[in-house]
């Protein structure tokens, strides 16, 4: 399965991806990595890796339409069937959403439906939940919206501050971006009713009690 990466700044989870086809726990193709900001470092990775890259500017376009109908032809023509966000950080249109329904998917920094939006580790934080994570989810025309493929739970230590919590999230984030792609290029990423079944699920480690006794 030929994947797109679409990127904004750092690609630390881009890297994941590539260093996840590198050992062989891919089974997909990175085809293309598009930023729509010049320069950013996270387009380094793709060029070292010789994955080719694009950077589709949205501030060249005249309005969002024109802007989505270059990126869906640059998808168009290097064969992507799937398209992987990775700090994208424009709002995609409903019709550019429902274009790739399925073929669309995003990750987030927090356990979605929570949290949605910027600065979710401030204001798990705030909150003063025990747990937060990540989650890797089809994109529908809501931010941050649409079924779960897979999370990870990161449990709040007493010391932590946006960074370290940022940090520790991340680390999730580089194991389950790759592990939800690999799912979905191996076909074991079904829908049922709206939700998503894993063929051969394999079964999630024992509950976890935050702050234990
Ligand atoms: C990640 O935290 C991701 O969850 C969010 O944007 C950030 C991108 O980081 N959507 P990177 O560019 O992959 O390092």
């Amino acid at each position: 399965m030929n994947i797109a990466v679409l990127l904004s700044g750092r690609g630390s989870n881009l890297q994941s991806l590539i260093d996840a086809q590198a050992h062989g726990s891919l089974s997909a193709e990175i085809a293309l990595v598009i930023s729509n900001v010049p320069n950013v470092s996270g387009l380094e990775p793709a060029r070292k890796a010789g994955i080719p890259v694009k950077t589709i500017n949205h501030k060249d376009f005249p309005d969002r339409k024109a802007f989505e109908d270059a990126l869906h032809v640059a998808l168009l023509e290097a064969d992507i069937e799937c398209v992987c966000l990775a700090g994208f950080m424009r709002l995609l249109t409903e019709s550019f959403v429902k274009k790739w329904a399925d073929r669309l998917v995003n990750i987030h920094p927090s356990l979605l439906p929570s949290y949605k939006g910027l600065n979710t580790h401030e204001r798990v934080l705030k909150a003063g939940v025990r747990f937060t994570g990540c989650t890797v989810h089809f994109v529908r025309p809501e931010m941050d919206d649409g079924p779960v493929i897979l999370q990870a739970v990161v449990p709040i230590l007493p010391d932590d501050d946006p960074n370290s919590l940022a940090a520790r999230v991340l680390e999730q984030e580089h194991i389950i971006y790759p592990l939800a792609v690999d799912m979905i290029a191996s076909g074991r990423v079904l829908f049922e009713n709206g939700q998503i079944k894993i063929k051969n699920a394999g079964l999630p480690g024992p509950p976890i009690i935050n702050p234990s006794s």
